[in-house]
């Protein structure tokens, strides 16, 4: 596009989450000038280890901790302005809030009432189609700003304007509250006095961030568009409806930021090298039996901000095709190699068993997926402790054949391994 001449990469979850986008985005944190979040919000939890030092982002871009580069919540993030304030504040204490901060005014704020509807609409599913969210108010956040009837960030900036909004919302909103969910309502002044003061305390962050971005282009900088969540949470082409409320694939980086679909460059699909999942909804590989004990505790599968164990299973090729042509990913990021190791055999998904015929194609349908059977080939795995191997060529012949499986079956080249949560336990091969 002319007069754009900076680059834009996408880093995408290829799974249901904590897939180790935030270590991903550190890695390239050097080479990279503004690293921008365009959807979810505080249910994300990027964990990012340097020297030994664990910081997990859970709003803020996971490029805060390099000095002089710019870091962007676009506008299609959801603010809790009590997460945004503490995190700014716990990286401020630890001297490490190095980088410059900016909030798109047009980014929808999380409100009091959109948690406790979060929590009484996921009591109102019961155990039948329950979620599970991670109970931060950001579904009903979404549903608020498609129904117009959202507070933006712009809203907080202008005290007359946001006691008018809030006080015309509030009426709606305690209604729901207390006809619908049995709540107690929420008094005018408790929602607007906190809502008064996020607005100032947030006001130097605000700046008109398509602009700064489209500026960023034009001045040849290398923009990161981190996603949040993973593509099978996606909104739209996830497994609905045990997804998230925003469009996390490629897709969302365009609209959640004001960046022209024609800037984009590579899209990076973060992927484990088995599979993770939170909460419920079908997952074929999911190994219940000791293989899949093994990948948790070998891999710390709890949720970083829930601190929930997470579901564990096999790698799943049928999903990560399916990821890889949705986002049009030309990279793959594996992680977790190391988790791995130890391991006679390992399994990876090639098709489903789709009640007595055989498919490949991952379906968006959960319904359909909950009766998909996985159809695995057994891989030989390896024993030796990979956590040090800074090449591809010191690692074990086993576990290169792994990779290159995955290559080979993904369509799609891995340019990062991962062997170890740390900075510097990445093998980098082209990224
Ligand atoms: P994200 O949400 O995609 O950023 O991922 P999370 O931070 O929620 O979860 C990934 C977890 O795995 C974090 O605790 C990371 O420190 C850790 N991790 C990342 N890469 C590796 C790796 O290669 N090996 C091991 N053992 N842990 C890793
Ligand atoms: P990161 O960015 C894993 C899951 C929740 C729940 C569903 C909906 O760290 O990969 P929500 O609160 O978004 O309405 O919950 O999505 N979920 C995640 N799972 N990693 C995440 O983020 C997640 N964010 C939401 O557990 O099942
Ligand atoms: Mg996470």
């Amino acid at each position: 596009m002319s007069g754009l001449k900076g680059k834009v990469d996408i880093l995408i979850g290829a799974q249901w989450g904590d897939e180790g986008k935030g270590k991903v985005a550190d890695a390239m944190g050097a080479e990279v000038d503004v690293f921008a979040r365009y959807q979810g919000g505080a249910n994300a939890g990027h964990t990012v280890i340097v020297d030994g030092k664990k910081i997990v982002f859970k709003l803020l871009p996971s490029g805060m901790l390099y000095p002089g580069k710019l870091c962007v919540l676009g506008n299609g993030v959801v603010i809790d302005p009590e997460q945004f304030l503490e995190e700014v504040d716990d990286l401020h204490q630890m001297g490490r809030d190095r980088a410059r901060l900016v909030i798109s005014p047009n980014a929808h704020v999380v409100m009091p009432y959109h948690k406790i509807i979060d929590s009484a609409q996921e009591a109102f599913r019961g155990k039948k189609r329950m979620i599970e969210t991670t109970g931060g108010g950001l579904g009903p956040c979404y549903i608020d700003k498609y129904a117009r009837s959202g507070i933006r960030v712009d809203d907080l900036l202008d005290e007359a304007r946001l006691r008018e909004a809030v006080s015309t919302i509030l009426e709606e909103k305690n209604r729901v509250l207390t006809k619908l969910y049995g709540e107690n309502p929420l008094p005018l002044d408790e929602v607007y006095e906190p809502a008064r003061e996020w607005g100032k305390a947030l006001a130097p962050y605000v700046e008109d961030t398509a602009a700064l971005l489209h500026e960023s282009l034009e001045k040849g900088r290398h923009i990161l568009l981190e996603g949040a969540q993973g593509t099978l949470l996606d909104i739209d082409h996830g497994t609905y409806p045990y997804v998230t409320s925003s469009s996390t694939a490629t897709a969302g980086g365009f609209s959640g930021t004001g960046l022209p679909v024609t800037c984009a460059g590579r899209v990076i699909a973060v992927a484990k090298a088995y599979m993770t999942k939170l909460g419920d909804g079908p997952m074929p590989t999911e190994d219940k039996g000791e293989a899949g004990e093994h990948l948790r505790s070998k891999g710390e599968e709890f949720g970083s901000v829930t601190g929930r164990p997470r579901r564990c299973g096999w790698l799943d090729m049928v999903a990560l095709r399916y990821v890889a042509r949705l986002n049009g990913c030309g990279a793959v990021a594996l992680m977790k190699l190391d988790v791995l190791s130890g391991m006679d055999e390992i399994k990876v998904c090639v098709a489903y068993d789709l009640n007595g015929t055989k498919t490949e194609c991952f379906s968006g349908s959960s319904y359909t997926l909950e009766e998909c059977r996985p159809i695995f080939e057994d891989i030989r795995g390896w024993h030796e402790d990979i956590s040090e191997c800074a090449t591809f060529e010191s690692l074990p012949e086993a576990a290169q054949n792994y990779v290159r499986y995955v290559e080979e079956r993904s369509g799609v080249p891995v340019q990062l391994i991962s062997v170890g949560p740390d900075r510097n336990q990445t093998i980098n091969r082209g990224l």
